[in-house]
């Protein structure tokens, strides 16, 4: 399903009716009650994520091996994380990178309860017709257990196999991977993990992998995945997406920015009775990603053909709708602008303007430059093209 510009992301019927039989919950039809353990659970662990003088002693007692904790994150946070992976994975597909493999290898770091390996599989099963070997990792074992036996019960199509890995100490090792993932962990290491990521992710991946980065839209957090992409492009990698820049991120210029995208998805109605348990709003999934290689190919050169970071930009927020004008910024080799478009100036060169959402790929031609802002013009071309 499409909501303007992008694709809509849901949560599997199916998925949906084997989470609630491995936790023993009607989720179609869900109870109020028999959510409430669930409900102060992942009150718990919102705090102890979030509260910063609990941050790091929850994290170090490795929350998740407390069963009450991982059921808990595995209905609620597995749920919400599992299609944010899809955003990054569809960009991906617009490459020939799954035609090139016949079978996928795959490392996801920091599993958990294994929300982003389980939004692949799904994903691969309904997009390509690849065989693939997915391996689950985390410094806990609990949480390894709880997915193994989740997986089995989804009957996927794709071998797993579960290995111990603690990313703050991770060395190098013989194993190749064709696409890694690590969603929602990288905030929890220790501050400089990423010395050891580097070597460690050089070795695993393949010549011509891809490493997924999600991390929540959370100032500090976003900033923490933001900071890493620059020490990744300064190491001699490669974006893929979604920066329209291989620049410094500009969102890190002022110490209050940020940069994350929002989807709408179809919020199912246990999640949306957990929202109303536990005060939390999840209308739509916000997130930060980065795609990165060790080739030079950006999704650019495969959507548009050529590499342009001067006319083509990422949409980096919501669309301002504002008395008299329209507003977005847009990020690229210029650095992340705003630009700005009189109503009285729409005409049918420009009418796309009006239709832009955050995440978008926009070419623009023919624009004017003002003093602290780009100009859309009655002459501007616009023209959405992602
Ligand atoms: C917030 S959960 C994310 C789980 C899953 N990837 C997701 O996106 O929903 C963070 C996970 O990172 C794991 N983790 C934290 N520190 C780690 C480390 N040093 N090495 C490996 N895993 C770690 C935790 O055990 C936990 O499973």
């Amino acid at each position: 399903m499409r909501t303007g510009n992008w694709v809509m992301l849901y949560l599997p019927d199916d998925y949906i009716q084997r989470l609630g039989d491995f936790l023993q919950l009607h989720l179609d039809e869900p109870i109020p009650r028999t959510l409430k353990p669930f409900a102060e659970a992942i009150t718990d662990i919102s705090e102890g994520l979030k509260k910063k003088n609990k941050r790091s002693e929850f994290i170090r007692r490795i929350y998740l091996d407390q069963k009450v904790f991982r059921d808990a994150y595995l209905l609620y946070y597995g749920s919400i994380n599992f299609p944010k992976i899809h955003i990054p994975l569809a960009e991906i597909q617009k490459s020939d990178f799954f035609n090139q493999k016949k079978n996928l290898r795959v490392l996801d770091a920091g599993s958990g309860t294994g929300s982003m390996l389980l939004g692949l599989a799904y994903w691969l099963k309904n997009e390509t017709t690849l065989t693939a070997e997915l391996t689950a990792s985390d410094y806990a074992s609990s949480s390894l257990d709880t997915l193994s036996a989740f997986y089995k019960a989804l009957a996927l199509p794709y071998p797993l196999r579960t290995q111990i890995l603690n990313l703050n100490h991770a060395v190098p090792s013989e194993n190749k991977f064709d696409l890694i993932t690590a969603g929602n962990v990288l905030n929890e290491l220790e501050p400089d993990a990423e010395s050891h990521i580097l070597p460690w992710l050089d070795a695993a991946l393949a010549q011509d992998g891809l490493v997924i980065w999600i991390e929540p839209a959370l100032m500090d957090l976003s900033r923490r995945l933001l900071t890493f992409r620059d020490r990744m492009l300064k190491e001699g990698w490669f974006l893929y997406s979604p920066c329209f820049t291989s620049n410094p991120c500009p969102a890190l210029t002022e110490k209050t920015d940020w940069c994350h995208h929002d989807v709408p998805w179809q919020r199912p109605e246990f999640i949306r009775v957990l929202d109303g348990m536990t005060g939390h709003i999840r209308q739509s999934l916000k997130f930060t990603y980065i795609v990165m290689g060790k080739r030079d190919i950006h999704l650019s050169d495969v959507t548009i053909g050529n590499r342009d970071f001067l006319s083509t930009v990422r949409v980096v927020s919501e669309r301002f709708e504002e008395k008299g004008r329209i507003r977005v910024f847009g990020c690229n080799d210029r650095g992340r602008c705003a630009y700005s478009m009189n109503k009285r100036d729409k005409s049918d060169d420009n009418s796309a303007f009006r239709k832009i959402e955050r995440y978008d790929v926009v070419q623009l031609a023919e624009t004017e430059e003002k003093s602290n802002y780009i100009g859309i013009g009655k002459n501007t071309k616009v023209h959405i093209v992602g």
